[in-house]
């Protein structure tokens, strides 16, 4: 039997981070069951930056011509890799996957104009299921393949797929502490926001950027399965306030 203190539970790691050691140390410390998937969006902006490769963003997605596409995995596949490094070092051992690992990410094309940018359609359970079991961390790339190859999706998409489909509680670690009325005032936080509320946020432009697909990441994740799911600041101590319901944005299903 789990705990119920020390849930298993599905983490998104910001690409937006900054204190990647201090949040290594939060993940790694936590005494229940994980799976992981991390982001990795300014350092890929960064790698096309140094190949000089213009890029375009389309609704907060990142457009992906097929030549950008091996960039993104490199960047993705390796950063992935480093995690997995600094959280094994720290006690929990951890396995770097990406959608082409066992099939664990079928997609497809979103939009042809979009490029090679996907969404999920399958995911191999049984396989994080093992890993779990074996006591490993699977540590997630969101990159996910059709007949034609590798597709970029968007990290958070992801991560809410994957929660809905292994019925495990999401928390979304960023850069802010929640979902703000005002996102430059962090004491305007949202302690709970209902589906229509967020529709409503959206709407309103209260709710723009990278926070859209995390909102709606969070509501798909509710709707396939997971239990609850929180948008929460990776900060020494998060994972326990999370769980106690003093950290962060709860987002709730209907
Ligand atoms: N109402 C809002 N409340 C809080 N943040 C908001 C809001 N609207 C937009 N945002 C923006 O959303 C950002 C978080 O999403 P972002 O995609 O930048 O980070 P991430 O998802 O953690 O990282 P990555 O996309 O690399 O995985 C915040 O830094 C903030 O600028
Ligand atoms: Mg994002």
């Amino acid at each position: 039997m789990i705990d119920v203190m020390e849930p298993a539970l599905l983490v998104k790691i910001g690409g937006s981070l900054k204190e990647a050691g201090e949040l290594l140390d939060e993940i790694g410390g936590y005494p229940g069951p994980l799976v992981l998937v991390h982001g990795g969006g300014p350092r890929i902006g960064e790698w096309l930056n140094r190949m000089g490769f213009e890029t375009h963003f389309y609704q907060g997605l990142r457009i992906t011509p097929p030549e950008q596409m091996e960039v993104v995995e490199m960047v993705l596949t390796t950063l992935g890799k480093q995690l997995a490094e600094g959280l094994s070092r720290r006690g929990r051992p951890s396995v770097a996957l990406t959608g082409r690992d066992t099939g664990l990410l079928e997609a497809r094309p979103l939009d042809p104009i979009l490029g090679r940018v996907g969404e999920v359609t399958r995911i191999n359970t049984p396989v994080l299921e093992k890993l779990l079991q074996a006591g490993l961390t699977p540590l997630i790339a969101p990159i996910g393949l059709d007949a034609q190859g590798p597709l970029n999706i968007n990290a958070d998409t992801a991560a809410g797929a994957i929660a809905g489909a292994l019925h495990l509680p999401a928390v979304f670690l960023t850069d802010v502490v929640g979902v703000l009325r005002d996102p430059k005032d962090p004491s305007s936080r949202f302690a709970e926001l209902s589906a229509s509320q967020v529709q409503a946020l959206i709407l309103d432009g209260t709710i723009s950027g990278g926070m859209i697909p995390k909102v709606e990441a969070a509501l798909n994740a509710l709707s396939k399965g997971a239990p609850w799911a929180t948008i929460a600041r990776g900060s020494p101590g998060i994972l326990q306030a999370v769980l106690e319901g003093t950290a962060g944005t709860r987002v709730a299903g209907s």
